[in-house]
């Protein structure tokens, strides 16, 4: 089959439905981030054809330093494999390889209200917060996450909470697309993670563990060492009342019974079986190591990953080809709707 042959919303994934999720390379990769998408993205790779994308230009939106942009964007990749995601079945790569996310973001600007764009939270918060560089990628930066999710044809996307109104939006872009040109884009549903997906900071247990949260002691980073993250969980926030019961009045203590149970594969109530006995110390204590222990292997690998150059390029350059080939399929496909001439070979 040619790459620019229309073939209807399939892809043809091995008749796979398919996953498609993306992070940005700044700030650095928390606990929440690990129990709460990328542990679980490693077991969906038999059952999906996922891609994974590392958003680099989503994150000149605001303004980064070159160097340091590359060296995070890198090191999010190599952490993607290191977590357990298996180069050769996910499709691992940088959003800036492929240009096919760029030409149908244009594509979508022109199917997006401006309406649409002054509804969207976090555009709102980040003008907030950069009021000096509010710039037009900012405002549009829906309409390229769209173009991400829309270009693989995928059918589900794991997304915080903080990311429902952009898939929200993403969806009716691609209808309002589909009942203009005919049936072109799946429109993708939410993909809804198993318990345990919402870890919470460990400074205030009523917020999300967040890699932008100013406090470091909020958040486990997966490159904390053992020490550090046993400090980090004694300084827990919790309540005074001593007892390790998993309630919503008890935030604090619930979040680290749900971490502690994700770290060792233990259900709650076994979890407050064991610690019946217990005081609070003594469960931070047991928390921290647990944590440190399902980290250490991890940073292991991710070392091992940063010394083979050769190889960790070896998958940028065949992942990045992989997706581009999916990428062109659906790029010329909407090409031809919209009316654009045909390629002359
Ligand atoms: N906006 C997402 C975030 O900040 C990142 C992202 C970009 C994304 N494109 C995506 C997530 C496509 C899911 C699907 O978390």
């Amino acid at each position: 089959m040619r790459l620019d042959e229309g073939i209807g919303c399939e892809l043809m994934l091995d008749g796979k439905k398919s996953i498609f999720s993306g992070m940005q390379a700044t700030g650095t990769l928390t606990l929440g981030n690990y129990l709460g998408a990328l542990k679980n993205w490693v077991e969906l790779e038999d059952e999906y054809q996922c891609f994974y994308c590392v958003v680099d230009m989503h994150s000149i939106t605001v303004r980064q330093d070159p160097a340091e942009l590359r060296k995070r964007a890198r090191a999010l990749l190599t952490l993607y494999i290191a977590a357990g995601l298996n180069p050769e079945k996910n499709c691992i790569y940088y959003q800036s390889h492929v240009s096919g996310h760029a030409e149908l973001g244009w594509i979508l600007n022109c199917f997006t209200y401006m309406g649409e764009l002054n509804r969207m939270t976090q555009f709102k918060d980040k003008s907030a917060k950069h009021a000096d560089n509010i710039n037009a990628g900012l405002y549009t930066y829906p309409v390229l996450m769209a173009a991400d999710i829309l270009l693989f044809q995928s059918d589900v996307v794991p997304v915080g909470s903080d990311q429902k109104q952009h898939l929200e939006i993403a969806r009716d872009i691609a209808t309002r697309f589909n009942s203009i040109y005919g049936d072109v884009f799946t429109i993708p549903e939410p993909y809804i993670g198993k318990q345990g997906a919402r870890i919470m900071s460990l400074q205030d247990p009523d917020k999300k563990m967040s890699k932008s949260d100013e406090n470091p002691n909020a958040s486990i980073y997966l490159m904390d060492d053992k020490d550090t993250v046993i400090r980090k969980f004694k300084r827990a926030v919790t309540d005074s009342d001593n007892q390790i019961r998993y309630s919503e009045d008890k935030p604090g203590i619930k979040n680290l019974i749900e971490i502690y149970g994700l770290a060792t594969g233990k259900s709650v109530a076994e979890v407050e079986a064991e610690f019946i006995n217990s005081g609070y110390g003594d469960f931070k204590l047991a928390v921290g190591e647990a944590v440190a222990d399902l980290l250490t292997p991890l940073q292991t690998r991710f070392d091992e990953l940063q010394k083979d150059k050769a190889y960790v390029d070896g998958i940028i350059k065949s992942n990045a080809e992989k997706a581009n080939y999916y990428a062109t399929k659906t790029l010329r496909k909407v090409q031809k709707k919209v009316g654009f001439p045909e390629r002359i070979r």
